[in-house]
């Protein structure tokens, strides 16, 4: 009988984010701490016994997502977590894949790179593979340098292109509001911006480090701190490509908002509230402006992609 296999994996937010000079294949060298939250892409897996690989696509209840753009070809990173795993474990068999999504699409949180980390570890157990978590955050870098962030979860210091990790220590939960845009920023657009806008970097790469303010902050389970160490290099160029986030940052900061910041490449701005109540007043401060088109409330760190259990 053919069973269906579901796995969910996280969304991220970089609560520092530092880039270094282009490297030769095209990315960028960074110094990144990542913090999951509890916003999820669902994948399920159904194994087919005619080799194909076929993606369905639907919006988590109540998610503010717009999956219109999503591609359902071999360009989906679902698709290709799928095909890589197969080809890796020497698998015959296909699978349906239904991709449930939570987290906006191309919003800077890390979406795509969830639905790859959900795939790969839906497919694992759907073709019994016996592959391990280590082996599966191999293939996960070879899709996206965020993938085995998404896999991993939690708090993790991030360094090459953000695949390199290290667990980071963290008290307590921390609570976020996300205004959330329907246009999302493409990827490789704003690193190029922030290129373009320092050709010269007055600092040699190797001397940059992680923040110890953010380490201690998380340590602390302070979000007040945490909140004012919160820092990204691809804000400025997120902002100059879509000048709205820049008010949408004014109001989280008139909203008293411990910090607030663009998430990843953007255009999602992540805002660190003290108190799940908090949340609920920036949130709602945030709808009024009608700067965003959609306003959620998530709280991190939460795990890393993990197998739902019906
Ligand atoms: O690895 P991923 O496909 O998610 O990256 C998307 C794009 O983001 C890359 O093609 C690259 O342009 C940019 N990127 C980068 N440096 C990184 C991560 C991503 O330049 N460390």
């Amino acid at each position: 009988m053919t069973r269906t296999v579901r796995a969910k994996a996280p969304a991220k937010v970089n609560l520092q984010l530092t880039v270094g000079p282009p490297r030769e294949d095209g990315y960028h060298p960074l110094v990144t701490v990542f913090q999951a939250l509890d916003l999820w892409e669902v994948v399920e897996a159904t194994p087919r016994d005619d080799g194909e690989i076929r993606i369905t696509v639907d919006v988590a209840a109540g998610a503010p997502v717009d999956v219109s753009g999503v591609p359902l070809d071999e360009s989906n990173l679902a698709w290709r977590a799928a095909d890589l795993l197969a080809r890796h474990y020497g698998i015959g068999d296909g699978i349906d894949l239904h991709v449930i999504k939570g987290v906006p699409v191309a919003g800077g949180m890390a979406g795509g790179s969830a639905d790859a980390a959900a795939a790969l570890v839906a497919c694992a157990e759907a073709w019994d593979t016996g592959a391990t978590r280590s082996e599966l955050a191999a293939l996960g870098a070879q899709l996206g340098a965020d993938v085995p962030f998404s896999l991993h979860g939690h708090t993790a210091v991030g360094l090459g292109r953000g695949d390199e990790l290290t667990p980071a220590m963290s008290h307590g939960e921390f609570h976020w509001v996300l205004a959330t845009q329907t246009t999302g920023l493409s990827t490789p657009t704003v690193f190029a911006e922030l290129d373009r806008r320092i050709a010269v970097r007055e600092q040699v790469w190797s001397e940059f480090e992680v923040d110890r303010e953010v380490m201690a902050a998380l340590m602390a389970g302070d979000a007040v701190e945490l909140g004012r160490c919160l820092t990204n290099d691809l804000e400025g160029p997120a902002i100059s490509l879509m000048p709205r986030l820049s008010d949408v940052l004014d109001v989280a900061d008139g909203a008293d908002a411990c910090g607030a910041i663009v998430s990843g490449s953007g255009p999602t701005v992540a805002v660190l509230a003290r108190s799940r109540q908090h949340a609920l007043t920036i949130a709602a401060h945030l709808r009024a402006s009608r700067l965003a088109d959609a306003v959620v409330t998530a709280s991190g760190p939460a795990s890393g992609t993990v197998l739902i259990q019906d």
